[in-house]
């Protein structure tokens, strides 16, 4: 994809890494992410950790036969040990090890995920992950789909206030209430509309939705209607200069009922991915123009992206 975006293709922000279920105590995994090649374990005491995955010593991979000892790991190929901070903790034989080490990512589990924070610049967190489910009530375990997509991230939450594609490529039609509210606040944007969805239902369901990002890498879909209480979360993670990694995961607050709440899940989870899916040729063929031709049809393309620029911080 060289030379697809005049932007570097992994901007500043936490990006998901893994389910929190998919790591065991103990267990140590390779992950190729954020053009990066890490390995992923949960230490001894339960805390998930990320490292940079090649050992300081003669370059052995840490996640293909490291193994995990208190908060660190050991590399598989002399036997070095690691702190849970990434420095050389222990080498086998030598009394006082090297001051060297491999680089420990922030990382901060939520929602079901485990993230770690990216900056360009080497700087520490600057937001939260925001937390959900969080009110005390039953949610459903989260039912969660994954894709891997040729598209840069930018480009999926430009879909989001991307107006004017949703009655083409989604079978979407004009809500009866027209509501398309969008806010630029830090590092979030938020949009509140209604949207009415025929995909499904014939004649087309009308539901008022609030979708809200946590930077470039996290994006939270919620609908509240009554008794109703739906999320569905996204987590949107570059893999090299051309892919991305989504996952989207959709829970929501059980009511009374438990085959109605199965039969919203699963009415809700064909929706979204069908939609999801209906993108995704747009996505994967297309080009970024920087200077797009738009009109009043359109949704805020330009202050969305200038808004965006602050992710980049190493892009000058
Ligand atoms: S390469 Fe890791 S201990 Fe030698
Ligand atoms: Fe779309």
């Amino acid at each position: 994809m060289a030379g697809r975006y005049p932007f570097p293709a992994v901007p500043d922000g936490w990006f998901g890494v893994a389910g929190s279920d998919d790591v065991a105590v103990r267990q140590v995994m390779p992950v190729h992410l954020l053009d990066t090649e890490l390995v992923l374990f949960r230490d001894d005491s339960g805390v998930a950790r990320v490292f940079d995955a090649y050992c300081p010593h003669l370059g052995a991979h840490l996640g293909v036969g490291g193994t995990v000892c208190g908060d660190g790991l050991t590399c598989p190929f002399h036997g070095w040990r690691l702190a849970g901070d990434g420095s050389v903790a222990e080498v086998p034989k030598v009394a006082r090890p090297p001051k060297v080490g491999t680089r420990a990512w922030d990382v901060c589990e939520a929602n079901g995920r485990v993230f770690v924070w990216h900056h360009a610049g080497g700087l520490g967190p600057r937001y939260d992950v925001t937390p959900y489910r969080t009110d005390g009530e039953s949610w459903t375990p989260w039912r969660v789909d994954t894709y891997r997509v040729r598209v840069h991230v930018q480009e999926l939450t430009e879909n989001i206030i991307d107006r004017a594609h949703f009655v083409v490529v989604h079978d979407m039609v004009e809500p009866d209430v027209d509501r398309f509210d969008v806010r630029f606040e830090d590092h979030s944007m938020v949009v509140d509309q209604h949207v009415k969805v025929t995909a499904v239902v014939e004649g087309g369901v009308e539901v008022k939705t609030r979708t809200t990002t946590c930077g470039p890498g996290i994006v939270a879909v919620e609908v509240k209607d009554g008794e109703l209480d739906m999320l569905t979360y996204i987590t949107q993670t570059p893999v090299d200069d051309e892919f991305t990694d989504i996952t989207i995961c959709f829970s929501m607050r059980a009511l009374d009922d438990e085959v109605v709440t199965a039969s919203i899940s699963e009415l809700n989870a064909k929706t979204t991915n069908l939609q999801f899916a209906q993108d995704i040729a747009i996505w994967e063929n297309k080009i970024y123009r920087e200077k797009p031709i738009l009109t009043q049809a359109d949704g805020p393309v330009a202050e969305y992206r200038r808004w965006f620029r602050q992710f980049y911080s190493g892009w000058t």
